[in-house]
């Protein structure tokens, strides 16, 4: 399957609202309140990068939103999440160039690293890894991976934007 990824733009928003609440509907670990974060994220002024995967009929099959995280680690360290694929098209490469895509751009504005929790079998082939001192309140530190392209001299905790806890 070909598509194009790009960043979203205003006409995109409600689209990216559906595609994340089907996606996430089936998905192991998921609030319901991805789609909310998002939304929230954006009227907080903190979805620092938010692209979308478009289909050659033109409709978003994919995306990916990154905030900056809290932490004392210095430098400027993003969190990506929610990721969302539409379910028919899960597994055929579009997440993977929603990853790939985000963080080559996040590196060139200059982040640090990109922190995020999911599954260790799907983000490793990234280069996300967790680290010891690496953590986020609440998460099995196994969960909690980073990609660093500045390396730090020593990992400390992190915490996603008030938005991944309040939207409702
Ligand atoms: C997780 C998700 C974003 C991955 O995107 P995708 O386009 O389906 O995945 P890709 O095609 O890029 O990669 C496919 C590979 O990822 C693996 N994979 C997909 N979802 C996975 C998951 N939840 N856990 C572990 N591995 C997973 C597949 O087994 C496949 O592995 P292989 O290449 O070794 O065969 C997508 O499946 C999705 O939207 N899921 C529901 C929402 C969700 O769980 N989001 C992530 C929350 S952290």
């Amino acid at each position: 399957m070909s598509f194009v990824i790009r960043s979203e733009m205003a006409a995109d928003q409600s689209a990216i609202g559906e595609l994340t609440t089907a996606a996430f509907l089936t998905a192991a670990h998921a609030s319901g309140t991805e789609a909310a974060i998002i939304r929230d994220l954006r009227a907080a002024g903190v979805l620092a990068l938010s692209l979308v995967a478009i289909d050659p009929a033109g409709e978003i099959v994919g995306h990916a939103g990154f905030s900056p995280v809290e932490t004392d680690m210095s430098g400027h360290w993003f969190g990506l999440g929610p990721l969302s694929v539409t379910p028919a098209l899960q597994r055929s490469g579009v997440g993977s160039a929603l990853v790939r895509a985000g963080l080559a751009q996040l590196a060139d504005l200059g982040a640090t690293g990109i922190v995020l929790v999911g599954e260790p079998t799907y983000y490793g082939r990234f280069g996300f890894v967790a680290r010891p001192g690496l953590s986020c309140e609440g998460v099995p530190d196994p969960y909690v991976q980073a990609l660093a392209f500045e390396e730090p001299p020593v990992w400390r905790p992190i915490a996603f934007h008030p938005a991944f806890f309040s939207a409702r």
